[in-house]
């Protein structure tokens, strides 16, 4: 399950217009959790909800999804989203948190949690992929942050507005285990988790987790062993008459947080507790390499720029894009998310 942003201890650093009406202004145009403001943070595509801000341009178009090989070898490869220029090409994933508490180094993209002792648990790091992925394979090499009651590692697929999610998760409680699970436009629906038993400490050594979703299915693999299958048509619900399968376009993400100190019993249960923590605890999670392989028809078609840009990516989009096969932007140069005008200085 993603645990939804840490934004109330990032507004304090930004500074964003207070939400008075309804809309946001065309300074702050983009709306966020009852925040307005101009910043990737508030104007990313599955961030920003289009229903709430400015007008129907003011939130960036979805970048569409990107074949590619992350490797973390170089430090462009995770950037804080408040220094993110909106170019997918040049950043493979953005931190959301602040603190931030995710960097590249020795090649890995690690996720680590320190202890915040005015909340009395751990703050951890969640990092979103700049492109957006809808349909395809996405395979990362993980080594879990597993060494400790309480502590969760996710990997997920997820649409922050739809709440539609695939995951792969861990928990510090059972470090050979990981879990399968997937939400339906936000359902809370707890029958839904599959665990397995990767036979191994999923903390001591990398493990490569696959999730392959399609129209009709997600196949969750481990070290290339399909662990389980889901079908589409399994998912319908007669009553409402809908298929309750994830079918909407997300961004493949990385988490580590403190289910064992959540104040939710259930999430305690589930995840351990309580987390043991001195003021000098470090978890990490470990990302060795990410590959995606799109399929379909992913792409996004973007409606081209808002009619208010000052754009930091235009120039340096390359056509080529690394949006494998079908995927993408399509190459067109007003597929790149505009940024939005600069809020003006009072
Ligand atoms: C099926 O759909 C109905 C109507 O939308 C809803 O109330 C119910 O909770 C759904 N069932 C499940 C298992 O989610
Ligand atoms: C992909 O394209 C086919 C044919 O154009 C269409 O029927 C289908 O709905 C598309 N799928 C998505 C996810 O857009
Ligand atoms: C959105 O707002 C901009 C000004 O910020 C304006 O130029 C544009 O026409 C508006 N678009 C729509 C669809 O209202
Ligand atoms: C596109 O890719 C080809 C081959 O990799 C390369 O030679 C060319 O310079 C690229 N073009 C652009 C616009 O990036």
């Amino acid at each position: 399950m993603r645990i939804t942003s840490a934004l109330a201890s990032a507004v304090a650093l930004i500074a964003p217009a207070v939400l008075a009406q309804s809309q946001c202004s065309q300074w702050s145009p983009c709306y966020r959790e009852g925040y307005c403001d101009s910043s990737a943070m508030f104007c990313l595509w599955g961030l920003c909800d289009e229903s709430k801000s400015y007008n129907s341009t003011s939130c960036w178009k979805p970048e569409g999804c990107a074949s590619q090989t992350v490797t973390f070898d170089s430090t462009n490869d995770v950037v804080p989203i408040n220094s993110y220029s909106g170019n997918p090409n040049a950043n493979a994933f953005l931190s959301v948190f602040d603190p931030n508490y995710a960097s590249v180094a020795n090649g890995n993209l690690v996720l680590q949690m320190k202890y915040d002792a005015s909340a009395n648990k751990g703050f951890g790091a969640t990092v979103d992929a700049s492109h957006t992925f809808q349909y395809g394979k996405v395979t990362a090499r993980v080594k879990t942050a597993s060494v400790a009651p309480g502590v969760v590692s996710s990997f997920i697929v997820r649409n922050d507005q739809t709440g539609d999610e695939i995951d792969f998760e861990w928990v510090g409680k059972v470090p050979s285990q990981v879990q399968t699970n997937y939400y339906y436009r936000d359902v809370l629906d707890y029958t839904k988790m599959v665990a397995y038993d990767v036979k191994a400490d999923t903390s001591a050594d990398y493990h490569d987790y696959t999730i392959e979703w399609t129209e009709n299915s997600i196949v969750w693999s481990v070290d290339a062993q399909p662990i389980r299958t889901l079908q589409r048509s399994s998912t319908f619900n007669s009553t409402g008459n809908t298929y309750m399968y994830p079918s909407t376009m997300g961004r493949i993400a990385f988490s580590i947080w403190d289910g064992g100190n959540s104040g939710a019993q259930g999430t305690q249960e589930w995840a351990g507790y309580p987390t043991p923590w001195s003021a000098s605890t470090v978890y990490s999670m470990y990302v060795d390499s990410v590959n995606i392989e799109c399929s379909g028809n992913s792409s996004s078609t973007p409606t081209g720029p808002s009619a208010s840009e000052s754009a930091g990516a235009s120039a340096t989009e390359s056509g080529n894009n690394s949006d494998g096969g079908s995927g993408g932007n399509g190459g067109s140069p007003t597929s790149t998310p505009q940024k939005c005008i600069p809020r003006p200085v009072y």
